[in-house]
């Protein structure tokens, strides 16, 4: 009992000291501007796994103003009644990465919804790797604010609801959106599960605040959530009694759901490892 307490402190307190230390969007000069995985090692029962052609195939459609990217499951008459919400990293939908990862979520049974958070305006693909000097995002940051990004995503969620039908709807985030999927499913959010990796500079506030089921996939090299981070986040979840999952992948950068080096063998089971965990995630609690 005491060491579990002193645990707690332990992680709260290690938290305050690294609290200011806490960026968003994350640093990216660890990132791999990488691939996608284009077939599983994995044999999740029931997922069909993920086809990579190096194109997306699903549409792009104004939903209520909002630029978005459908992706629908397979079948003649693909329902959407079971929804996931895709907030992306700061390289947004125009990301070919973002978009494939989307339609392999569909093809495991999903209706995907990605809208475009940043109005064509995402940080530039070339920043992979590193801002380059030449791009200002402080600048970018300060255009696209959490007011206009929660208004985009709160309509979202609502034509999830009204246009499409869905009973259920769980979000993935991925960097950048993860903060949103912890904001959003606090109560009254909108959101019925999420799956976050890699989420930057989320508060623990927001993390307290979360109501549904969540589950998050770390990297053992994501400057954004450190060791003491991840620990007061889960002291919190488990305080809370949360229906929560953790999980912390070694060699695993920021950004590693979406984009790594697939050639080294850690990096390329964290992603694939990330995806089958956002696809069991909702089979066990929106399916
Ligand atoms: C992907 O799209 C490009 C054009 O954007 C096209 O040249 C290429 O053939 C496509 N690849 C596949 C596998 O469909
Ligand atoms: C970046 O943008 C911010 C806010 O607009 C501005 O204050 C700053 O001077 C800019 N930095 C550079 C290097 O242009
Ligand atoms: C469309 O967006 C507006 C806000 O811009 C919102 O008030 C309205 O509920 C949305 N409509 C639908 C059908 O989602
Ligand atoms: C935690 O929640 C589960 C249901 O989600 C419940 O069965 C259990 O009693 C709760 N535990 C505590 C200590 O409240």
């Amino acid at each position: 009992m005491r060491s579990q307490f002193s645990y707690l402190l332990l992680a709260v307190l290690g938290l305050k000291s690294t609290i200011a230390t806490y960026i968003d969007p994350a640093p990216l000069k660890n990132e791999h501007p990488g691939q996608i995985f284009s077939s599983s090692s994995g044999s999740t029962c029931c997922v069909d796994g993920v086809i990579n052609t190096g194109n997306s195939t699903g549409r792009f459609a104004d939903i209520n103003g909002t630029s978005t990217y459908l992706a629908y499951p397979p079948g003649r008459n693909p329902k959407t009644n079971i929804a996931i919400l895709y907030l992306t990293d700061i390289f947004g939908v125009q990301l070919v990465n973002n978009r494939v990862l989307a339609d392999s979520l569909a093809r495991a049974g999903y209706f995907v919804l990605m809208p475009d958070l940043f109005e064509g305006d995402p940080v530039p693909s070339s920043a992979m790797g590193g801002i380059p000097s030449t791009f200002n995002i402080t600048q970018w940051r300060a255009v696209h604010t959490q007011e206009k990004v929660e208004a985009i995503i709160a309509s979202s969620i609502s034509s999830l609801r009204k246009q499409f039908g869905a009973k259920k709807i769980g979000a993935v985030g991925y960097c950048f959106g993860g903060k949103y999927v912890a904001r959003f499913l606090a109560p009254g959010g909108g959101l019925d599960a999420g799956f976050t990796a890699h989420p930057s500079g989320v508060t623990t506030d927001e993390w307290a605040a979360v109501g549904g089921p969540l589950s998050i996939a770390f990297g053992t090299l994501d400057g954004s959530n450190t060791p003491a981070q991840r620990a007061a986040a889960e002291a919190i979840f488990t305080t809370k009694n949360l229906t929560f999952q953790t999980t912390l992948y070694s060699n695993a950068e920021h950004g590693f759901a979406v984009r790594t080096d697939l050639s080294i063998p850690q990096k390329k089971f964290a992603q694939e490892s990330a995806y089958f965990q956002a696809v069991r995630w909702f089979d066990a609690w929106i399916k």
